[in-house]
């Protein structure tokens, strides 16, 4: 169910849909898209990319950040995540680290392909962060 999300939510989560389409998940089957909206209110996406050697693997969300990141425009406000699973499947651990970095009160929508959705945050998902200051 998408009832609940904003406008902007919705169409966060539309965009992390259509880039799990580009997902490349030979070895697990597991396609991730990912979605993330910075504060000059554009979006980039971002998709798990597999490996041979499982280890080299990447995950979808930390793909969306980067790319944000490397375009000049690093402030996330919100990440978007659609797998396949039910319930809607969380960002890994280091997935929610590398969120904290550029997005120190992200909002969190996962979502799946049915179209359940639920909303959360960095705050609730990463509650400890490691930080050196
Ligand atoms: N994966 C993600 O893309 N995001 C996560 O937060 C967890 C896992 C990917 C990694 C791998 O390609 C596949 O899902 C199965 O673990």
């Amino acid at each position: 169910m998408t009832n609940g999300l904003t406008r902007s939510q919705q169409a966060l989560v539309h965009e992390a849909r259509m880039a799990r389409e580009r997902a490349y998940a030979p070895y697990s089957g597991f396609k991730v898209g990912a979605a993330v909206r910075t504060a000059s209110g554009k979006t980039y996406r971002g998709a798990n990319v597999e490996n041979v050697s499982y280890g080299l693997s990447m995950c979808a969300e930390r793909v969306a950040i980067f790319n944000a990141v490397a375009a000049g425009d690093p402030a996330i406000v919100e990440i978007a995540v659609v797998t396949d699973a039910d319930p809607p499947s969380p960002p890994c651990g280091a997935c929610r680290q590398v969120l904290f970095e550029f997005g120190r009160d992200a909002g969190v929508v996962l979502g799946n392909l049915d179209g359940e959705a639920i909303a959360t945050n960095i705050h609730e998902l990463f509650p400890h962060p490691f930080q050196r200051d």
